[in-house]
């Protein structure tokens, strides 16, 4: 097989959680570009609804299909209705999230449980309910998407880092579980990017701090993740499992 065909995409089935906006939008994108069908997931229906029409425009495939992520029944539904629509489930993001910036001792209980819920709960509960799917097919991929703040600490992240610290060991947990179904789980850790997420460390003293611990002294682009999301979908990385892959402009290397 040539190297361009490696990276192919055509009738590839893929879910993207989150593609309403940031990260997961340009993933969609993308990776309908490259030839993917999508399913893009998230709570807010016009919005994917825009992610999908922006694809069909484009000549792709897509469907919107909303779910909140943190609710199982939403969950298996969401998973139901694009087995059904394609017949098969060939690759998951798990982009779905939020973040979170608190002291800890202001941390209250209902946060946690909150942001453990999206970051975290949301991840197992999506790929239990595609895994069961893809062990059915004996092929699949898993992208979760982690955070440099489940690798490394920062302060006032406790809930944030401590759920993206679970979505990495997810990743191999379920990459050893799995691998005798050829099933590939991976995890790619953004740094920090242009979202509205990151809106708050865009600018002041807290811009000035992270461009200080950034090697390349820029935030990423959203559109810079939808390389390795297209070589992580593909069979480009049939031979790759479990890993954590940081991309991050340097910024977890000291
Ligand atoms: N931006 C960064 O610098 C950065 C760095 C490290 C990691 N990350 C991770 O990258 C992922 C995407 O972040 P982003 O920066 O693109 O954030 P964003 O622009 O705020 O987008 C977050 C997405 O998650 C969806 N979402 C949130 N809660 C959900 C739920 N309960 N069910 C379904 N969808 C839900 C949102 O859609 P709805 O509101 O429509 O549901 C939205 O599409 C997150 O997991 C984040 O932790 C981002």
């Amino acid at each position: 097989m040539g190297v361009m065909e490696q990276f192919n995409l055509a009738q590839r089935v893929v879910i993207v959680t989150g593609g309403s906006k940031g990260l997961g939008r340009e993933m969609a994108l993308g990776l309908a570009e490259a030839g993917a069908r999508v399913a893009v997931v998230s709570r807010t229906r016009s919005l994917i609804e825009q992610t999908a029409a922006e694809i069909v425009g484009q000549g792709g495939e897509a469907i919107a299909v909303p779910a909140d992520m943190t609710r199982e029944e939403e969950v298996e539904s969401m998973t139901a209705e694009v087995a059904k629509a394609y017949g098969r489930i060939d690759v998951l993001f798990n982009n779905a999230g939020i973040g979170g910036s608190k002291r800890s001792v202001d941390l209250t209980v209902a946060d946690w449980e909150h942001l453990m819920n999206t970051n975290a709960r949301s991840v197992f509960l999506a790929c239990r309910a595609v895994g069961r799917v893809m062990i059915r097919q004996r092929q699949g991929k898993i992208i979760n998407i982690g955070s440099i703040l489940g690798h490394g600490a920062l302060p006032n992240s406790l809930h944030y880092g401590a759920s993206k610290a679970a979505v990495h060991h997810m990743t191999k947990t379920l990459a050893l579980e799995w691998a005798r179904f050829n099933i590939q789980v991976n995890c790619i850790v953004p740094g920090w990017f242009l979202t509205e997420m990151t809106k708050d460390q865009q600018e002041g003293e807290n811009e000035t701090f992270l461009l200080g611990k950034i090697p390349f002294r820029r935030f990423g682009r959203p559109n810079e993740i939808v390389g390795l999301a297209v070589y992580l979908a593909s069979g480009a990385s049939d031979y790759m499992t479990g890993q954590t892959l940081f991309l991050d402009g340097g910024y977890a290397i000291s």
